[in-house]
Formats: structure tokens, sequence, C-alpha cells
């Protein structure tokens, strides 16, 4: 059907096939191709209600390289939901710019804002998903092993937004998937629930609180902050219960030898990764972050680009 037009909400708004096909043109563009300039004479809003270094940077360069016009917006300049409605921002915008990507806490206003506008929305992250990080992580394992279905990935932490849309993930593209969490810090059943009623090859998704378990055989592991944007107030609770999950080099050496390291960043050095193991030789930390790059313009050439063949 091709993304020509459409939201991207959550990884689950892609088949298999279109997910594949967008990390090949991700590839396409980081081995050289041309992406041409799509976005000419076109601009793109960009909502942050979070702070976000890699996000923002990657879609406006991103942006920029298809010949578009980003406009990045801040909580304090829109004041969204108190200075107006959400509803009432998504129609003002939709006249101005030819798109939206938003970062914004709550997933209820991010699809105000997509049934608000006819242009197509792209999720930049909210509490319960990050979409295009995990697509962007989802490049770099096929990369690194040269297979995407039956890559064993074993995510180690918080149930959050990046659990979420790993999850998501793993139904889409076949990925046995493990999450390793404390007790009480388990993925909503109603995601789990969810993903399994996605269209997808159909992953596997093994939940538990056994370290052991969920590193024995598995290709990555992936790790991220366990204070989320928006938690500060548990910071000292959580550092207290994941204590034990956090991935150092003893971690490491219950894994298989050539396991990868990944983290989304920003990373909590000392908490959740030691910097021995962010900086060591099993880290693809540093090149997991660049492909945000790679796959966004990939994201935005799809969305915004001339129609394919199928019109
Ligand atoms: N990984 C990620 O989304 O980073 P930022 O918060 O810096 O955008
Ligand atoms: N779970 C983290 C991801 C940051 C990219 C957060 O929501 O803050």
């Amino acid at each position: 059907m091709g993304l020509r037009g459409r939201d991207l909400l959550a990884v689950g708004d892609l088949s298999s096939e279109e997910l594949m096909a967008l990390l090949e043109r991700a590839e396409e563009f980081k081995r050289g191709s041309e992406p041409g300039t799509p976005l000419t004479r076109r601009s793109i809003a960009l909502i942050f209600l979070r702070p976000s270094n890699r996000t923002r940077v990657s879609f406006e360069a991103a942006i920029a390289r298809l010949g578009g016009h980003p406009i990045a917006l801040f909580d304090r300049e829109i004041e969204m939901g108190r200075r107006e409605s959400v509803g009432d921002v998504g129609r003002i915008l939709d006249g101005f710019v030819d798109g939206l990507v938003a970062r914004i806490p709550s997933e209820r206003d991010l699809r105000g804002l997509a049934r608000a506008m006819r242009s197509p929305v792209i999720n930049a992250m909210t509490d319960l998903g990050h979409p295009c990080q995990i697509l962007a992580d989802c490049l770099t394992v096929r990369e690194q092993l040269g297979h995407l279905e039956g890559a064993r990935v074993t995510f180690v932490g918080d149930g959050n937004n990046v659990c979420n849309s790993w999850i998501e993930a793993a139904q889409v593209a076949g990925i046995d998937l493990r999450v390793v969490t404390p007790a009480g810090y388990e993925p909503a059943p109603a995601v789990l629930q969810a993903a399994g009623q996605l269209r997808g090859v159909g992953g596997r998704v093994l939940v538990t609180n056994d370290l052991g378990q969920g590193l024995a055989g598995t290709d990555v592991i992936y790790t991220d902050v366990w204070t989320s944007m928006g938690q500060e107030e548990q910071h000292e609770d959580r550092r207290q219960d994941f204590g034990p999950y956090q991935v150092n080099e003893r971690v490491l050496e219950r894994a298989p030898e050539g396991a990868r390291v990944m983290h989304c960043l920003p990373a909590h050095r000392g908490e959740e990764i030691t910097d021995a193991v962010i900086d060591g030789p099993q880290s693809i930390v540093f090149d997991q972050a660049q492909n945000r790059y790679w796959l966004q313009l990939a994201l935005l050439a799809e969305v915004f680009g001339p129609a394919g063949a199928e019109g």
C-alpha cells in the first residue's frame, strides 16, 4: 500500500512488508543512493514538549536534506492544551504546513492532533511508544546480524515506551524478544495483548524478572533509562528497584560472547549501564544513534515522496 500520506503513530501501523521496505530504503540511502528533494517548498512542523537531541536534530537534518523547511515548536510557545486546545493547534498547523512530527507525553493528545490534521503526523515519542527509535533500531539489528526475523533481542529495564515499541516490532517483524524487568515494572498487559492482535510475521515475547533466562542465547542486550522523562520524582525508588538489572561487565559475562549492546540514549551512565559497557567493544550504541537519521530520511521520503508505481 505504501506509506505516502499516512500517519506513523506506532510501529504496529506498519505491515511486515512495509517495515522491511522502509529498512531497505534506509539502507539504500545510507549506501549513497540519492534521496532527491521531495519536500521542496514544503514545511514540516515539529512539536517538542519534551527535550530531545537525537530525534529533533535527525528529523530536522533529514527534512532539510529532502529540500523541506522544518519549524520546531516548544511548549513555552504553543502551551498546547492550556493556551488553546490540542484540536485547535492541529487545525491551525494543518493550514500552514504539510506534516507534523510530534513528541508529546500524552498518546491521547498525539492521536487528537492526528485526527485534527489531514497532513501526516509522525510520532516522535509519547509515554506509550517511541516508534521511530525502534524502527531505526531494527535497521541497526539487521545491519549487524544480517537478518531481523528471528533476531534474539533482550530488553533489560523498565517496561516503558521504548519497550512497548519493541513489543510491537517483535510481532510485526518476527523478532524473538525477551523483556527482563524488576517485579512491578513489566510492560502493561494491554500493550502485550494489543501487540498480539497486530498483523505481522508474529514474534515471540517473553516477559520475565529473571535476567539469566532473558540473556540465554541472545544476540542483542538492549537497555534504556530506569527513569523516563516525566518520572523524575520516582528517581530514588527506581534506582533501588532496578539496581540488580544494571547492564555491566558481569551481565555481559553471563550472555553469549558475541552479544551486542544497544541503548536508545540518552544514557544515565552508572545507572542502567556502566561506562565500561557503553564504551566497550560489544557496544554498538553510537552507530545505533546514527541510524536515526537514515531511518527518518527514508520514512520522510516514503510519507512525503512522490507516489510510487502503485500511485
Ligand atoms: N533516543 C532519543 O529519542 O533521543 P532524544 O531524546 O535525544 O531525541
Ligand atoms: N524511555 C525514555 C526514552 C528516551 C529517548 C524516556 O521516555 O525518557
